[in-house]
C-alpha cells in the first residue's frame, strides 16, 4: 500500500507562454508507516509534488499510485478521487487561509459531514480533534477569523485529523508556530506515526529531519536528487545539496574534532547526545 511515483512530470500553464515544468521525471517510493520528510530549496517543487498525492494535481506525464488508487491522466479511477481524499489528508502550506465556516467547530466538522457523518457526531469528532491539537474549549464557537495565525494553523490540522487519514501530508505545518507550539505539533505527528499513520512532511527545517524523519527525499529544480534515510544523508556533507547541517550534528562534529570518542551511531537526538557524552566521560 505504499506510495509510488513513476516518471512523473508536472507542467503548470501548459500551452501558454507561462509554461513551467515543476516536476521532471520524478520516480520515488514512500513506505507505509514511514515519517518521510521532503526537503529542498524554495521553488524546487515540494508543494507541487505533494499535491499529486490526493489527486489535487494530476501528473502531466507518468503516474502516481496511492493506497491502491492509480492516478494518471485519462485513468478511469480518477472518478474515485473523492474517496482517496479521506485516506490521504493534506494540510496545505498556508492552510490557515482555508478556514471558511462560521465557527471553529463547524470548520473542523466540515470534512466528516462531507463524507456522510451526521452533524452531531461530526461536531463530537471536531471537539476531540481540537483537543488533540491543543485548542481550548472556549474557542470552539469562535469565528476562525478571530484567532491568531498559529491557532488557525492548528484548527486547519484538526480539520484534516477529523477524517482520520491513513496518510497525513503536511506542507510546512510548523511555519509560523512558536517553539512550544512546534514541539507540541511535532510530537503529535510522531505519536500518530507510531500508531501507524504514514507522515509525509515538507520542511525547510533540517533539525526536524534529523530528529523525526525515518526517510528523506531531497529535491532540486523539480527533480529528486536523493531518496534515503537520515543516517545516510547526514553521513555526507549535506551542504552540497544546499542543506544546512543539523545543530546536533554540528555539535557532534565539534566534539569529535576535540577528540571526544563519541559513538555517532547512537546519537539521534539531544537526549542521545547527552547520554553519549556522559558515557564517554565516565
Ligand atoms: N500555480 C502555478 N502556476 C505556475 N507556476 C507555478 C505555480 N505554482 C508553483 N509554480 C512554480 O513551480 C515551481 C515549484 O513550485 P512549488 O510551490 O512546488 O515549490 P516549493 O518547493 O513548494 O517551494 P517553497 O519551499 O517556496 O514552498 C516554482 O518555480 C513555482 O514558481
Ligand atoms: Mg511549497
Amino acid at each position: 500500500m505504499s506510495i509510488n511515483f513513476k516518471n512523473v512530470f508536472y507542467t503548470y500553464s501548459e500551452k501558454t507562454p507561462f509554461r513551467h515544468e515543476a516536476l521532471k521525471d520524478v520516480s520515488l517510493t514512500i513506505n507505509d508507516g514511514s515519517f518521510t520528510c521532503i526537503v529542498g530549496h524554495t521553488g524546487c517543487g515540494k508543494s507541487t509534488l505533494i499535491q499529486q498525492l490526493n489527486g489535487l494535481l494530476i501528473p502531466t506525464l507518468g503516474s502516481v499510485d496511492v493506497n491502491g488508487y492509480h492516478i494518471e491522466k485519462k485513468s478511469k479511477s480518477l472518478k474515485k478521487l473523492h474517496d482517496l481524499r479521506k485516506e490521504v489528508g493534506v494540510v496545505f502550506q498556508f492552510s490557515e487561509y482555508q478556514l471558511f465556516e462560521e465557527t471553529i467547530e463547524e470548520d473542523v466538522a466540515f470534512g466528516p459531514i462531507n463524507f456522510g457523518v451526521k452533524k452531531e457526531e461530526a461536531i463530537k469528532i471536531a471537539h476531540e480533534c481540537l483537543e488533540t491539537v491543543g485548542i481550548p474549549e472556549s474557542y470552539y464557537k469562535k469565528s476562525p477569523f478571530e484567532i491568531s495565525g498559529g491557532e488557525k494553523r492548528r484548527v486547519a490540522i484538526a480539520g484534516i485529523l477529523a477524517l482520520q487519514p491513513k496518510i497525513l501530508v503536511l506542507d510546512e505545518p510548523t511555519a509560523g508556530l512558536d517553539p512550544r507550539g512546534t514541539k507540541y505539533i511535532l510530537d503529535l505527528f510522531k505519536e500518530l506515526n507510531k500508531q501507524g499513520t504514514t507522515i509525509v512532511f515538507v520542511t525547510h527545517d533540517i533539525n526536524i529531519v534529523y530528529e523525526y524523519a525515518t526517510d528523506v527525499i531531497v529535491m532540486n529544480e523539480g527533480k529528486v536528487v536523493m531518496q534515503t534515510v537520515p543516517e545516510k544523508l547526514f553521513a555526507e556533507d549535506v551542504e552540497q545539496y544546499s542543506l544546512e547541517t543539523p545543530l546536533i550534528q554540528k555539535t557532534v562534529n565539534l566534539l569529535l574534532a576535540k577528540g571526544m570518542k563519541l559513538d555517532v551511531s547512537k546519537i539521534h537526538s539531544l537526549e542521545d547526545l547527552v547520554k553519549e557524552i556522559a558515557r564517554v566521560r565516565k
